[in-house]
C-alpha cells in the first residue's frame, strides 16, 4: 500500500477549506451549501484523519430530515444569492430552508464505513442516527418504489444531472410556462461543461410542480410527467437496505422489515435489466420505455450487491476503451459528450462507489485497476469536480470536497 504523502495533506486541505463548521460545501462558490450524497462521502473522508468531524457532518445533514422522514438534497444553511435555485424557489418548509427532492441515499453506507473507522466511539452516535435513517429508507420504500425498482422524480435526484437516462423523458415534457429565472452555474464555470438551457427550463418547471403540489408525494405520484427507474436510486437504496440490516443487527434491532426491503429491491433491480442494451438501464415508468443507456450508474449493480457477468465483461472492455474510466455514458453512443457533466466525463464519486462494490464482490483486480487509475486521475489532473475520461482533463469546479474524499478513503490507498 502505497500512500502519497503530499496528496494526502492537500485532499485533507481541501476538506478543512470546505468545511463550514458542521457541514461541508462541495466547492465554494458553485456549491454553496450541504448537498446530500457529497455530505455523506466528506464523512468517509474525514473519517480517515477527523472521526467526530465525520459524525458531525453526517448528524447535520439528518439535522434536516423532514417530519414526514424525508432527507432533502440539499439544505440551505445560509443563504447565499449566488446559488440558483434557492430557498425561494422550492418553497420547503423543513426544519432547514431545503430543496424538495432527495438524492441517493449513500448515507447509511458511509456511515457504517465511518462507524467501522473506530465502532467504540461510534456507537452511541450510530444509536442515535440508526432510527432516522431507517426512517429516510422507509420513505423511499413507501413512495419512490416502482416494480421494486426505487424511482427518481428530478433528474436532480439521482446526482447525475444531465445524464441522457432523461432524455426521452424530458422531451415529452412542456416547459413553455418556465418563465423567465437566472441560471448562476455558468457563471461561476464554463457553460459547455454544463447542462443547457433546454436541459434548465425542464429542471425548472419540475420545481415549480413540486412547489405547486406541497411537495406532496401522493399528488406528486398522479401528477408528474418525471418518474423514471434508475440504477443510481435502485443500487444505493438496495445497498443502504442491507447495510442497515447489518448496523442494526450489531445495535441489537429488529431487521425483519428491512430483509423484507432487500428482497423487494433485488427484484426490483432485475426489472432495470435490459436485454436490448445488455445492462442495467433506466425506464420510464409512465411511458414503459427503456432509456437505453449504459451509465457508470449501471456498473453500481456490485455495490447494491448484485453480480452479474455481461456487466463485468461490459467493465473490462471499458476500462481498456478509455484511459480514465467509468466515464458516465457509453463513449460509442451518440448523445456521448466528453465534458458535459454527465454525459460522458468520469466522475471520481462514482468510481468510488463501483470499487468498493467489485471489491465486496470477490473482483479485487478489477477493483484495484479502478482505484489506481482514479488516483492516477487525481495525481495529474487535481480534486476537480469531474474529468474527460480521454484525456483526463479536468472539468467544472476545482477543489472539489468529494473528489478530495475519494482520494483520502479510496483511491490514494490502491
Ligand atoms: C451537481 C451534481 C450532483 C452533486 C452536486 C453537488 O448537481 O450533478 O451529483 O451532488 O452537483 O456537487
Amino acid at each position: 500500500m502505497t500512500h502519497d504523502i503530499s496528496l494526502t495533506e492537500q485532499a485533507r486541505d481541501v476538506l478543512i477549506t470546505n468545511d463550514r463548521g458542521s457541514y461541508t460545501v462541495p466547492t465554494a462558490g458553485l456549491y454553496p451549501y450541504q448537498w446530500n450524497w457529497d455530505s455523506a462521502v466528506a464523512a468517509l473522508g474525514f473519517a480517515q484523519f477527523d472521526v467526530e468531524r465525520a459524525w458531525v457532518e453526517l448528524e447535520t445533514l439528518f439535522q434536516g430530515q423532514w417530519a414526514d422522514g424525508m432527507v432533502p438534497h440539499i439544505l440551505f444553511h445560509k443563504n447565499d444569492p449566488g446559488y440558483f435555485p434557492g430557498p425561494e424557489v422550492w418553497g420547503c418548509e423543513g426544519p432547514i430552508p431545503s430543496s424538495g427532492i432527495i438524492q441517493p441515499p449513500i448515507a447509511a453506507t458511509m456511515a457504517h464505513l465511518v462507524w467501522q473507522r473506530d465502532p467504540e466511539m461510534g456507537r452511541p452516535r450510530m444509536a442515535a442516527l440508526y432510527p432516522k435513517m431507517v426512517k429516510w429508507h422507509s420513505w423511499i420504500m413507501r413512495w419512490r418504489l416502482h416494480r421494486g425498482a426505487v424511482c427518481t422524480t428530478h433528474p436532480w435526484e439521482t446526482g447525475r444531472d444531465n445524464a441522457p437516462d432523461w432524455d426521452k423523458t424530458m422531451a415529452r415534457m412542456d416547459a413553455s410556462d418556465v418563465g423567465e429565472y437566472t441560471r448562476r452555474d455558468t457563471s461561476h464555470v464554463n457553460a459547455e461543461d454544463r447542462p443547457t438551457k433546454y436541459d434548465y427550463d425542464r429542471y425548472i418547471t419540475l420545481v415549480q410542480l413540486g412547489r405547486r403540489l406541497n411537495w406532496d408525494q401522493a399528488a406528486m405520484l398522479a401528477q408528474s410527467p418525471f418518474r423514471v427507474a434508475d440504477p443510481t436510486m435502485t443500487f444505493t437504496t438496495l445497498r443502504a437496505a442491507r447495510d442497515l440490516v447489518k448496523m442494526g443487527t450489531a445495535l441489537g434491532e429488529d431487521t425483519q422489515t428491512l430483509e423484507a426491503d432487500v428482497a423487494r429491491l433485488e427484484a426490483g433491480a432485475a426489472t432495470l435489466w435490459n436485454e436490448e442494451l445488455g445492462g442495467f438501464d433506466s425506464r420510464d415508468v409512465h411511458s414503459g420505455e427503456w432509456a437505453g443507456c449504459l451509465s457508470n450508474a449501471s456498473y453500481l449493480c456490485w455495490f447494491a450487491g448484485v453480480e452479474n457477468r455481461v456487466m463485468l465483461t461490459k467493465l473490462r472492455s471499458i476500462m481498456e476503451r478509455v484511459a480514465y474510466p467509468v466515464p458516465s455514458n457509453d463513449p460509442d453512443a451518440e448523445t456521448f459528450d466528453a465534458r458535459r457533466y454527465w454525459r460522458g466525463p468520469t466522475w471520481a464519486i462514482v468510481n468510488m462507489l463501483i470499487g468498493l462494490g467489485l471489491a465486496d464482490m470477490g473482483h479485487e483486480e478489477e477493483a484495484t485497476d479502478l482505484a489506481k487509475k482514479t488516483a492516477h486521475l487525481i495525481k495529474e489532473h487535481g480534486f476537480a469536480e469531474y474529468f474527460d475520461p480521454f484525456s483526463g482533463a479536468a472539468a467544472g469546479g476545482g477543489s472539489f470536497t468529494w473528489t478530495a474524499a475519494v482520494w483520502l478513503a479510496w483511491a490514494g490507498r490502491a
